[in-house]
């Protein structure tokens, strides 16, 4: 047991699908594991271990930003001895030819984060995904036929901005989108060791205004999902 995880040692698997929404976790366990069985519902954050395709797998809610994110992947390397973090989340695409519902894997996350200088010296870099398993990724998306954009992307501490220019900076760079928790997933994995990607479906566009539909998301994520657990 740790602190924020009730699961006993052994119930957790190596590797681990973490989204920040519980419930997201929740419907890939009844909809695409095989025999899942719930090990945490410590603060409603719903985690469960079951089979894909024979392999040991589990799935859990980290909630939203840095913070909270921070915790569980702590936990999960240091109390269970994970291996393998694959992310599955939603995205603020920056792009303005991003369209809703399109499909990043995060090559590197910049931040605003404080977090950031408990491990990197320059306040500019961007932290790097797994190598191995970006390009594993890759490979399998072609094979499964999933389109996928490739980039970078900025994890920030903010989800509601007041500056109308925030982004003009981070758009030149490339910058593909923004969500709320990767730096500090590619950090820890990083420093102990690990494997960490992150799959993003874009689920609004910050530039153009534009918002997906429930059923929009329900299909992008659905892609997301496969891909992800034909890497996990
Ligand atoms: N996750 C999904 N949309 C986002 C946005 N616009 N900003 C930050 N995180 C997000």
């Amino acid at each position: 047991m740790s602190l924020h995880i009730g699961a006993k040692p052994g119930e957790i698997a190596e590797t681990v699908l973490i989204s920040g929404d519980p419930i997201r976790a929740r419907n890939i366990a009844e909809n695409m594991l095989s025999d899942a069985i719930c090990f945490n519902e410590v603060r409603g954050m719903l985690g469960f271990t079951g089979f894909y395709k024979g392999k040991c797998i589990s799935v859990m809610g980290t909630g939203m930003g840095i913070p909270s994110t921070a915790i569980y992947v702590h936990e999960f390397i240091h109390s269970y001895g994970v291996k393998k973090i694959i992310r599955v989340g939603t995205c603020g695409a920056i792009q303005p030819e991003l369209e809703l519902g399109q499909l990043i894997l995060a090559e590197a996350a910049y931040t605003d984060s404080a977090t950031h200088r408990l491990y990197y010296q320059d306040p500019d870099l961007a932290v790097p995904a797994h190598a191995q398993l970006l390009e594993q990724a890759k490979e399998t998306a072609v094979r499964l036929q999933i389109q996928v954009r490739i980039g970078p992307i900025f994890t920030s501490d903010i989800f509601y901005s007041e500056d109308a220019n925030r982004w003009d900076h981070w758009i030149k760079k490339g910058v593909l989108a923004v969500e709320m928790e990767t730096s500090i997933l590619y950090s820890l994995a990083a420093r102990n060791q690990i494997e960490a990607l992150t799959l993003l479906s874009v689920s609004d566009n910050i530039i153009t205004e534009k918002l997906t539909t429930a059923q929009e998301r329900e299909h992008a994520s659905r892609e997301m999902m496969h891909l992800a657990l034909e890497i996990a």
